[in-house]
């Protein structure tokens, strides 16, 4: 709480005492990092499908709110908690609860034990995931046999094949592995430093092809031309749910970033660039696809088979497809890449800073775990599915809470506003907008959140018309072929895991 009685004495240093923990060397360093952490997945395949099912312009304006609402004010809390408790997320908490306060003392152990765990469990299913992105380059370049399968070929190839998901989720863990256990500096900043400007380069030269190709405007209406009828209940919450999930917040990822910063002094700042980016790419990446859906004359809502099934199928029609299509997927795994590098990395620094292991012997267990229970995912697509539901649909968002409270109730003052100093009277009105927000809205919106996804809400918020949900899949498939159900929930997935990944 911010009202103990030695304010004034309390040290106005943030705790850094180990520098052999390491840190970020520059400041375009730690950004780079953290976008890294935040584009993946979630902004290349999620963020595209789930405003082509719910209709675009409208869902985007509200998911640009809940970014602002809840993924902002959230963003700084992790980062001046890392920042301030110089420690793993576990670790930050402790250092920073009111001495004495048992309360303090149990929440940061709840939640950094259940952060560590989330990212444990995340961690294993999302390199399945971007293992069969890797699969995907692979064909696209021609190095593997089945690249005359065809698109929904190719995908159930991959992901209905145990051996096949396992040696690409092997391939994508060593990679991760490889970047954590050189350290922040030598092994994330590095690669983020690289990746990332890569990663947006890429994104530009695929929007100037589909400009060129056309479908662009169609595209650029469909995203950012609100038509308000057809907002649902169920848009908004997928919306605050996913401003969670594409910010990597609720599982101490940013509070482990910032607690290898070495000044407080740029964190409101950076925390803006952050979400600022994240929403970018997500931005230009469903641009690129609902282009390239438009001009094949498909309709947006194709459901989670849109990257892995829809897209490829296009790809091979497409005037240098085979560039467009090696380009496109290689920026998945980069994405992919540095978020994974982040959920290893708060597992890594947990075991690092209270357990005292070295970073290597750390990175090699705890990653080979990760690796090991991922094969199950590989293997069983229930595995998978249950994983998924319970981190994304509890897990983080009881994470993210748990934060919330912690930061609004019982960080110091002193703690709570050591981003804003320097800002003048905007720092003093930021301040007070954070402060409130933190304490009152985010904690009942992600309380709602929760509450709707367990169904205790079904009778009280108006639920939507299920039409949406159902001939979404249809419709892409109808422009197509006539075999029914390759993409996402409906298909026949059932045992090898290619349906709603990480839908949450
Ligand atoms: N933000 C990433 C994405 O959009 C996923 C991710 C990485 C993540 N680290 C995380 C999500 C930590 C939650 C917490 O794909």
């Amino acid at each position: 709480m911010s009202d103990g009685p030695n304010q004034t004495e309390i040290v106005d240093v943030a705790r850094t005492a180990d520098p052999s923990r390491g840190s970020f060397a520059t400041n375009f360093g730690f950004i780079m990092a953290a976008v890294g952490s935040a584009v993946g997945l979630g902004n290349i395949w999620k963020f595209p499908y789930i405003t082509g099912e719910y209709g675009g312009g409208a869902f985007v304006l509200v998911y640009l709110g809940c970014i602002a609402v809840v993924g902002m004010p959230l963003m700084y809390a992790e980062l001046i908690i890392g920042r301030r408790g110089g420690s793993d997320i576990l670790g930050a908490m402790r250092n920073l609860a009111p001495p004495g306060s048992a309360a303090g003392r149990l929440l940061s152990y709840l939640t950094g034990g259940m952060a560590v765990a989330s990212g444990f469990l995340i961690l294993s299913f999302y390199s399945v995931v971007a293992g069969w992105a890797l699969h995907f380059v692979a064909v696209s370049l021609g190095v593997m046999p089945d690249a005359t399968l065809g698109a929904d070929g190719t995908f159930k190839a991959v992901s209905g094949s145990k051996s096949l998901s396992t040696i690409w989720h092997t391939v994508f863990m060593i990679l991760t592995m490889t970047v954590v256990a050189g350290g922040i500096h030598r092994g994330i900043e590095r690669l983020c430093k690289i990746l990332m400007p890569v990663l947006m380069l890429m994104l530009v030269v695929l929007l100037c092809y589909v400009g060129y190709t056309g479908g662009l405007g169609q595209s650029m209406t469909f995203l950012f031309e609100p038509d308000f009828s057809k907002l649902t209940t169920a848009a908004v919450l997928e919306a605050l749910g996913h401003a969670f999930f594409t910010l990597s917040l609720g599982m101490g990822a940013m509070v482990t970033y910032g607690s290898y910063l070495k000044s407080e002094q740029h964190v409101i700042r950076d925390g803006v660039a952050i979400a600022f980016l994240d929403t970018l790419i997500a931005l230009m990446a469903g641009a690129v696809l609902f282009a390239i859906v438009f001009s094949a004359g498909l309709e947006p809502e194709a459901g989670p088979g849109l990257l892995f099934i829809t897209l490829p199928k296009l790809f091979v029609e497409m005037p240098f497809g085979v560039i467009v299509s090696t380009g496109f997927f290689l920026l998945v795994v980069f994405a992919a890449w540095s978020s994974a590098v982040s959920l290893l990395e708060v597992v890594v620094a947990y075991f690092v800073d209270e357990w005292k292991f070295p970073r290597t012997h750390a990175t090699w267990i705890f990653g080979g775990l990760v690796w090991a229970l991922g094969i199950a995912s590989a293997c069983s697509g229930d595995v998978f599915d249950f994983l998924d539901n319970v981190t994304t649909r509890y897990m983080l968002p009881l994470g993210g809470l748990a934060i919330a409270i912690f930061a609004g109730w019982f960080l110091s003052e002193k703690d709570q506003v050591s981003g804003f100093v320097g800002y003048g009277k905007i720092g003093k009105v930021l301040e007070f907008l954070w402060l409130v927000t933190i304490r009152y809205i985010t904690p009942f919106l992600i309380v709602v959140v929760i509450l709707s996804k367990t169904g205790a809400l079904d009778g009280v918020l108006k639920e939507t018309p299920p039409e949406q949900a159902e001939p979404a899949v249809e419709s892409v498939e109808s422009g197509e072929s006539g075999e029914s159900g390759e993409s996402g929930e409906s298909g026949e997935s059932g045992e090898s895991g290619e349906s709603g990944e990480l839908a949450d």
